[in-house]
């Protein structure tokens, strides 16, 4: 199946810290995809900003230098990059002094969709804001768009949300969580609300537990500053974890647009218990051999912040009574591993004399690498010996499924052009991002409290023991992470 590109408007896209790693990494090689394959109308621009002094020539040098460096080589790259580098601009703006701000709003045209994309830390955001809104350029269709994190708390993301709010309305405010703009991420909505086989079974009767990983080999180095003062539980589950449980959770909602979708997730978030100390396993991953270990990474032999954490939460309402959702996610872990595991229950009786135990199925739902769906079913063992039981999977693996554009789309891709598209659909709501402050605060606030250190663990492994007994003692086991 070839994919089909619909071309979106005219644009002028202000990046906000164009010069920074995200913008490098990120957005301008997303950018740069989409123009490639044509989504990118010709009169499309990208105004890169910051605060260095730059002439446009340089800007676009330090362009072509990222997407050289962070996209695959091919015999059109370099034909393709010399036009896109041309829709490129650049102007210096000082983000909390006037120098800039005029020449910007001279550059944006009144006639092509606007989109303000803040790739810089949060305490610019309300300053960027009130700049834009200043200088006439927030007009009523602009967008804005903020990067993680939002917030370290409910009562910063209180105040950036209200920061934003000063100058633009929530329909304009475009909070990015990557994970959303995952394929199999959106997969799962189709899997779910596109076909009847499951939803029937997707509930306390018929579904046992569910898993949710988000494993990572690499370690904090780099960021180590950023991290420390983070930990697992604020980089990771307050947002990506909580987003793929409100996926796999909600209810359907009733037609596929922005709120009807939000709304079901904030409910979703709403729903959530307090999570006790006895179900929650922090670690922090030590030295070895091979190297420095976290505590080394982050320059304080003091530090109690958590590489890893396990978490073992209940959705109270109906639909998820009595089923726990185990949520685990840490850095230097044996394999970079994101699935949803959704464990149906054993079959109540078994007619099969002399098998053993018989487990029930099992939904692999893969979000990286290989993107893939895959049902673990039980089937008669082929072949003479009598008759044996085996569990044998229905792989589904996307790239193979749906062959055709074999580049898989990063998640930047889809959420650069939904914003042009004006699409809010993959984006958190102002008051989604504060429902999951408001549910992680009090479990933070609980082990500073008791000044908690997280469980070490070894470079490589599945995260502490502590761990595998959230799910030992109830008599479950994760699944292996990278099996
Ligand atoms: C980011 C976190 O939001 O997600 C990082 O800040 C993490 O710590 C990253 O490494 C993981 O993203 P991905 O897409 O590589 O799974």
């Amino acid at each position: 199946m070839v994919s089909r590109v619909i071309p979106v408007s005219a644009f002028d896209l202000v990046l906000f810290g164009a010069t920074g790693d995200l913008a490098r990494r990120k957005i301008l090689p997303a950018l740069f995809h989409r123009y490639e394959v044509g989504q990118m109308p010709e009169e499309a621009r990208i105004i890169g900003s910051a605060r260095t002094e730059l002439t446009t020539e340089a800007f676009r040098a330090e362009v072509r230098q990222a997407i050289e460096e962070f996209t695959p080589d091919t015999p059109t790259r370099t034909e393709v990059l010399g036009r896109f580098l041309q829709k490129l601009d650049y102007v210096a703006v000082d983000a909390l002094g006037e120098d800039g701000w005029q020449a910007l709003a001279a550059m944006l045209r009144a006639d092509a969709v606007r989109a303000f994309y803040l790739s810089v830390g949060p305490s610019l955001f309300a300053g960027i804001a009130r700049q834009l809104e200043s200088h006439g350029m927030a007009t009523p269709e602009a967008r804005i768009v903020v990067e993680k994190p939002f917030g370290r708390d409910l009562e910063t993301a209180r105040a950036l949300n209200a920061g934003l709010r000063v100058c633009f309305e929530e329909h304009q405010i475009y909070r990015i969580d990557h994970y959303l703009g995952k394929e199999t991420v959106q997969n799962l909505m189709a899997l779910r609300f596109a076909n009847s086989l499951f939803e029937p079974l997707w509930n306390a009767t018929h579904i046992d537990h569910v898993q949710i990983t988000v494993a990572e080999s690499i370690g904090v180095e780099g960021r180590e500053a950023y991290y420390d003062q983070s930990g697992a539980m604020r980089d990771m589950v307050q947002n990506h974890l909580v987003q793929l449980l409100c996926l796999t959770a909600m209810e359907p909602p009733s037609k596929f647009t922005p709120n009807a979708v939000r709304d079901e997730k904030v409910k979703v978030i709403e729903a959530l218990d307090p999570v006790p100390p006895g179900d929650i396993a922090r670690g922090q991953y030590r030295a070895d051999e091979g190297g420095d270990g976290y505590l080394d990474h982050v320059g304080d032999p003091q530090s109690r912040t958590e590489s890893f954490i396990a978490l073992r939460v209940h959705v109270a309402n109906w639909r998820w009574a009595g089923v726990p959702f185990y949520l685990r996610t840490g850095k230097k872990l044996r394999a970079r591993v994101s699935e949803i595991v959704v464990q149906f229950r054993d079959p109540p009786h078994s007619i099969f004399p002399n098998v053993g135990p018989i487990h029930g199925n099992k939904l692999i739902i893969r979000l990286q690498p290989d993107e893939g769906i895959t049902l673990r079913t039980t089937i008669k063992d082929p072949g003479p010996g009598g008759f044996r039981l085996a569990e044998v999977p229905l792989d589904m693996s996307f790239a193979e499924a749906l062959g055709g554009d074999t580049r898989p789309q990063d998640a930047y891709e889809r959420l650069v052009m939904d914003v042009i598209r004006g699409d809010q659909t993959l984006f958190m709501r102002g008051d989604e991002a504060e429902a999951a402050w408001a549910w992680v605060d009090p479990i933070i606030a609980e082990w500073e409290r008791n000044r908690d250190r997280p469980y070490p663990y070894d470079q490589g492994s599945s995260g502490p023991e502590e761990a595998l007994m959230l799910l030992h003692r109830d008599g479950r086991r994760w699944r292996q992470i990278g099996g």
